[in-house]
């Protein structure tokens, strides 16, 4: 990270601390929910099929540029599909950085050739060993591996959503992640039990194993893309919701926190660690604070 870009978010957090605004730094466009494929914990893809166009993808840009975000996620749906005649979504990432987003972050289930330099992450999802992820995402192991291999950057981060299918297989994927050359991480989330997934939720106690495994593979050395200090939280869902520093735009509509907020009583349930470790960062708690020092300045 450029150290003027570590000053711009050092300001903010004080400034957010210590006035207890409520003022968005990290967002997210949702470029399309159309999608290659139909995970078993998804609920979110193929619900229209639209893919956005470009001129509304870049007045989304710059209504959230505007609202104070500088941490900019592309999401999806499927973010590698969209496209509008000769652009595509390396010309989003390219037009955001030129824009003034200090961080760029593209998530992807990895499906298609990755030749996304400019982002700062690829956020890839890796849902277990291969007869796991298989059984999550279809038979698409094979062909994820090999994307990765020919990738043309080292910028990849696999993204786990640990659900009862795969929850022991953390291990796979971390020894995965540390192996591969052009991986730079791995970063986990928990199932969020929508109600037509509730089925893969797991329990306090299961929620407990999985991070006692991350810990460990810390210790070995992985690199670990998430805040160890906030698995407590995490493990008891006791963290504050919704996330008053992220925002989701999808379609022209925006969305505190994520297109899920309107879904009833799924916030206190939530498994994203990214709204752990934001709201808990903006609290003050002092031991994220350092904590996430060390990780993002490690990491990006
Ligand atoms: C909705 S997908 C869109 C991007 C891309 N299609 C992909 O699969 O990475 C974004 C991320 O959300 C995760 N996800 C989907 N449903 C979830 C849920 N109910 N709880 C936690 N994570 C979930 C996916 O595994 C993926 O890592
Ligand atoms: S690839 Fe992503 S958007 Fe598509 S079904 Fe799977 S999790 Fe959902
Ligand atoms: S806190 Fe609520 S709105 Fe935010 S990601 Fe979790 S479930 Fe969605």
């Amino acid at each position: 990270m450029k150290i003027s870009s570590f000053v711009y978010f050092a300001k903010f957090g004080i400034k957010t601390i210590l006035c207890k605004k409520k003022i968005p730094i990290l967002g997210t466009v949702i470029l399309t929910d159309k999608c290659n494929l139909s995970c078993k914990h998804c609920s979110v893809n193929n619900i229209t099929a639209i893919i956005h166009p470009y001129e509304q993808i870049k007045s989304e840009m710059t209504t959230l540029y505007h609202a104070g975000v500088r941490i900019l996620f592309f999401c999806g749906g499927e973010t590698f599909m969209w496209q509008d005649g000769e652009k595509n979504l390396r010309t989003l990432v390219k037009e955001a950085k030129d824009m003034g987003f200090l961080i760029v972050n593209v998530v992807t289930n990895g499906t298609f050739p990755l030749d996304l330099p400019e982002a700062d992450l690829i956020l890839l999802s890796l849902d277990g060993d291969r007869e796991r992820h298989n059984i999550i995402r279809g038979d698409t192991y094979d062909t994820i591996m090999k994307n990765i291999n020919a990738a043309t950057s080292d910028n990849i981060c696999f993204y786990m959503a640990i659900n009862q299918i795969n929850k022991d297989t953390i291990k796979d994927v971390c020894y995965t992640a540390k192996n591969m050359k052009n991986v730079r991480a791995v970063s986990f989330n928990f199932h969020t039990p929508y109600p037509d997934t509730k089925a893969l939720a797991l329990s306090k106690k299961e929620k407990e194993n999985c991070c006692k495994v991350i810990i460990q593979m810390m210790k070995e050395k992985v690199p670990v893309f998430n805040l160890k200090s906030a698995f407590p939280y995490l493990i008891s869902n006791q963290f504050p919701t919704p996330c008053h520093q992220c925002v989701v735009i999808e379609n022209g509509k925006i969305s505190t926190c994520g297109r899920c907020i309107e879904i009833p009583n799924l916030c206190e349930k939530c498994g994203y660690f990214f709204v752990a470790e934001y709201t808990l960062l903006f609290k003050g708690n002092v031991m994220i604070i350092l904590d996430m020092l060390k990780t993002y300045l490690k990491y990006i």
